[in-house]
């Protein structure tokens, strides 16, 4: 599809995520530090919306059972049982602009 706008970097502060839905794909976009990641935003656990979760820096945990997700590279964190990483989309921020490539 390509990208898509996904927001202006002024309407995702540093430590703050959002939900995004587009073509059909649920998208968690977080600022991390000033850095922009987008991974699915539906938990490889049992299908929990992660914005939904909380973030603390490139962390996110899930808010059904608490897996943490790392938002940077999709990888888990901490869980009892491994789980497969989190799909990752190619986010390019441009000017003031912040995109995201599905
Ligand atoms: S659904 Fe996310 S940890 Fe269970």
């Amino acid at each position: 599809m390509g990208r898509v706008l996904a927001c202006r970097r002024d309407e995702l502060p540093n430590g703050k995520m959002k939900y995004l839905q587009i073509d059909g794909n649920d998208i968690l976009l977080a600022n991390v530090d000033g850095a922009y990641y987008a991974v699915s935003d539906i938990c490889n656990h049992a299908g929990a919306n992660l914005h939904e979760g909380k973030i603390n820096g490139k962390h996110i945990t899930c808010p059904w059972h608490k897996a943490v997700w790392d938002v940077t590279n999709g990888e888990l964190v901490q869980f009892p049982v491994r789980l497969r990483p989190l799909k990752v989309y190619k986010v390019i921020v441009d000017g003031d602009a912040v995109y995201v490539e599905v």
